[in-house]
């Protein structure tokens, strides 16, 4: 019996290009509203809805590795879904991020599944895209 585990199907999110830098794009991924936010860190996907109410964060402001809920304010980490400031205090999911292809043509690919952080998953962040942003 082998204890590896499979990896995570990705799906195409949009193209590069689309996403502000400092800014983030709201995409459908398979039924689920996923926000793709760019940093000056790395590209990353978070589940579009606030964990306090069903706000999308989307609409909410990038700083640093955070983005912030604009109805009342919660920061979450971008690599771990968790939040920083109250009033949330649950974690939204984070997803797998990769690039795909070079210059305009990049594409923004995200796991099909969130990154489990739960004990026993070896995840630590959810990984980040990096390449020339
Ligand atoms: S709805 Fe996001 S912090 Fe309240």
């Amino acid at each position: 019996m082998s204890d590896s585990k499979a990896l995570p199907e990705f799906i195409e999110a949009c193209r590069l290009a689309d996403v502000p830098p400092g800014g983030s794009l709201k995409v459908d991924l398979a039924g689920t509203a996923v926000a793709i936010v760019r940093t000056a860190e790395g590209v990353f996907a978070i589940r579009d809805a606030c964990s306090h109410a069903d706000v999308l964060l989307s609409e909410g402001e990038v700083e640093g590795c955070t983005i912030e809920c604009w109805l009342h304010g919660s920061q979450f980490d971008l690599r771990t879904g968790s939040p920083l400031t109250l009033p949330a205090v649950v974690a939204v999911p984070v997803y797998e991020v990769r690039l795909r292809g070079e210059g305009d043509a990049t594409v923004v690919e995200v796991a099909s599944s969130p990154t489990d952080f739960s004990p026993g998953s070896n995840a630590v962040t959810s990984q980040a895209a990096t390449e020339e942003l």
